[in-house]
């Protein structure tokens, strides 16, 4: 796992979106997952920069989001829909027909279930999926004691999450209760991932997730069995991590050998 601390949160944006304009130039027709939330926003916005000041092309890319809320439509201005719509594809140049978002208003959620992951798989697979992490340890909508094998599905979220998505809705009583979400065996078939948390409120959640044990009691310690995944974190989200240090000196190290290679 690489982790990488970052000054703060506007530099931990700019590194993931490096990242991800890599994988695009790499391969132009790359399959990215996507995530919502206040972490990736300056991320979109640094990805929008990009397009617009450099012609990054995502004319070729084909995305999945992670998960919707069950029961919103998606005009709903707190959908996931919507907040993908607004952030991010309506100012780059990804086409309409190359995006999926789980459809929260599905009548027969098992088989859309279904479907969604049979398109992801139609699709060649994730190549590089973005995930933030929630205060209890989600990735996706994967509460505490989702399997570790799960696939995508319908979630009833926790009270923690509720209270603190409901600063996005004005009243509790009306944030969502359900989600569809990718299961966290779906989200570890992506072929690399990236995983940002900023901010000490996740102190807490990025420790266990890291430094812990494996559990589904925090869905984001999935992480530790994937080959390939990189976490960046700005220093408050970092606190609470024992190796800290040493992370850092890996990057340091990595940095170094890659300027001997370069010279
Ligand atoms: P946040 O949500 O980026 O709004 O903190 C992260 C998550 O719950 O996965």
């Amino acid at each position: 796992m690489r982790i990488i601390i970052e000054e703060n949160y506007n530099a931990l944006s700019r590194k993931a979106a490096a990242i991800i304009a890599r994988e695009i130039t790499v391969k132009p027709t790359a399959v990215l997952g996507l995530a919502t939330g206040s972490t990736p926003l300056g991320v979109y916005e640094e990805l929008i920069k990009m397009h617009k000041k450099e012609g990054l092309d995502f004319s070729g890319v084909r995305t999945f989001n992670l998960d919707e809320y069950y029961g919103l439509n998606p005009e709903h201005p707190e959908s996931y829909h919507t907040f993908m719509f607004k952030n991010f594809f309506e100012k780059v140049n990804v086409k309409r027909g190359n995006v999926s978002i789980p459809d929260g208003m599905v009548v027969d959620v098992d088989q859309f279930c279904t479907d969604y992951e049979k398109h992801i798989r139609d699709g060649g697979g994730i190549d590089l999926q973005l995930l933030g992490i929630g205060r209890d340890g989600h990735i996706g909508f994967n509460e505490p004691g989702s399997s570790l094998a799960s696939r995508t599905r319908l979630k009833t979220l926790t009270e923690e999450t509720v209270r603190d998505n409901a600063r996005f809705f004005g009243r509790k009583g009306q944030v969502p209760h359900f989600a569809i979400t990718m299961g966290v065996g779906t989200i570890l078939e992506a072929k690399k991932l990236l995983m940002l948390a900023s901010g000490e409120n996740k102190a807490e959640a990025v420790r266990n997730a890291i430094e812990g044990p494996v559990s589904s009691q925090v869905t984001a310690s999935a992480l530790q069995l994937h080959p390939k995944v990189s976490v960046i974190l700005d220093g408050p989200a970092a606190s609470l991590l024992k190796r800290r240090d040493y992370y850092a000196y890996v990057e340091k190290m990595a940095s170094q050998v890659q300027a001997e290679v370069e010279t």
